[in-house]
């Protein structure tokens, strides 16, 4: 039953607290995609939001902080290392799974005895959550199975009517979703359970930073701290790239990361990848009447494609920020296919593929 739902600006965070306290389902900004948000300890929150976006109750959802300091209240014991890259990375694009606390009930974590927590950099994001005085279970506040919103637009058309506000906060700047990880102290590796804009480049770097320690320890005696810090430069960052919807990846990742299984970001249009390197010998065949392209630049000269319909990318980052609108986009045009180069493999570009082969449920362009 449609509900009547407020749209509020940033202006209006109090009254964005206070539906959360309620236990109401307010739809948020982040620096990433919107969030469905909803008191991580409320069951009956937590249930409504999973209602709202239609969500398989198997696949947990991420829990978010204004920052580090309420992190006992949600995840405990957090280790060492675990806290060094929280502190590294936080607040930003980056989620870490951790061991639940008291304070978030189970239906967050889908049973799991684990929970994945984020603190976003989005400052409309942080000042809702500190206001609130919770801390704020949020999926993507996308229906299941479609792109997540990454602009006011998007996400009105996505949840107006399934909740009881959506917070404008404008297009999120990197525009996927967070990088998940987990780390595994018995195999000594950092597992990337789902890419992101943290990359898993800079997650190696910053165990090597960790490891060497603060500078001006540098040079003192070694204490138990800097031995345990030693050993950080040990850990492997590890991430094993998805071959589309089913199978996942890998049968380890599909378990630990139950959301990886499930059928994602896919717009109405038909997507077909299409590998990187490949344009000059591909020029994609007839996969539709109305075909749309999103390609790195340079602009690839395909005389078959109409022109109007072609979105041409700098680099991955700006691939990944204006991927899902370039699907809204291409949906509200009337494409009924969508081909789409891959990006290389490194940095953002991870993050990228792996939207776009989880879109595409593996297809391939087919080549003339
Ligand atoms: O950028 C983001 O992360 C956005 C914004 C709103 O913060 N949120 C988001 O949430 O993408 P969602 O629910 O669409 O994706 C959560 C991902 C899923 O792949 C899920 O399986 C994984 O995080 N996840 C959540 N809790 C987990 C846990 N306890 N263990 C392993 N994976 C977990
Ligand atoms: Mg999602």
């Amino acid at each position: 039953m449609a509900e009547q739902t407020e749209l509020l600006g940033p202006d209006e965070l109090e009254r964005a607290a206070a539906l959360i306290r309620d236990g109401r389902l307010v739809v948020f900004p982040t620096e990433t995609v919107y969030g469905l948000g909803a008191d991580a300890g409320n069951r009956e929150a937590v249930r409504l939001g999973f209602a709202a976006k239609q969500r398989p109750p198997d696949n947990p959802l991420i829990v978010h902080l204004g920052g580090l300091a309420g992190l006992s209240a949600v995840a405990e014991p957090v280790g060492a290392l675990e806290r060094a890259l929280l502190q590294t990375f936080a607040p930003g694009p980056f989620t870490l799974v951790l061991p639940r606390a008291a304070g978030v009930v189970a239906e967050v974590s889908a049973g799991l005895a684990t929970v994945a927590v984020r603190v976003p950099l989005h400052e409309t994001a942080r000042r809702l959550i500190a206001l609130s005085g919770r801390p704020v279970a949020a999926p993507s506040a996308n229906r299941s199975g479609e792109p997540s919103p990454t602009d006011f637009a998007a996400a009105r058309a996505a949840m107006e009517g399934r909740v009881a506000a959506i917070l404008d906060g404008g297009e999120c700047r990197f525009g996927i979703e967070s990088t998940v990880v987990r780390v595994d102290h018995e195999a000594r590796r950092v597992v990337v359970l789902r890419p992101g804009s943290v990359t898993v480049e800079m997650i190696g770097t910053a165990l090597l930073e960790l490891a060497a320690g603060p500078a001006e320890h540098g040079a003192g005696v070694p204490d138990d701290d800097s031995r345990e810090r030693a050993g950080w430069s040990e850990y492997g960052v590890s991430y094993s790239a998805s071959q589309g919807n089913a199978p996942s990846g890998s049968e380890e990742r599909t378990a630990l990361s139950p959301g990886t299984r499930h059928a994602h970001y896919q717009p109405r249009a038909k997507v077909y990848t299409l590998p990187p390197n490949l344009r000059e010998d591909c020029i994609p065949a007839d996969v539709g009447r109305r075909v749309g392209a999103m390609v790195l630049a340079p602009t690839p000269s395909w005389p078959e494609l109409d022109t109007r319909f072609v979105r041409v990318f700098g680099n991955s980052e700006e691939y990944g920020r204006f991927l899902y609108r370039s699907f809204a986009w291409f949906d509200s045009v009337g494409c009924d296919a969508i081909i789409a180069e891959l990006p290389e493999a490194h940095g953002v570009g991870i993050a990228v593929r792996d939207r776009l082969i989880r879109a595409a449920d593996g297809r391939r362009a087919p080549c003339r």
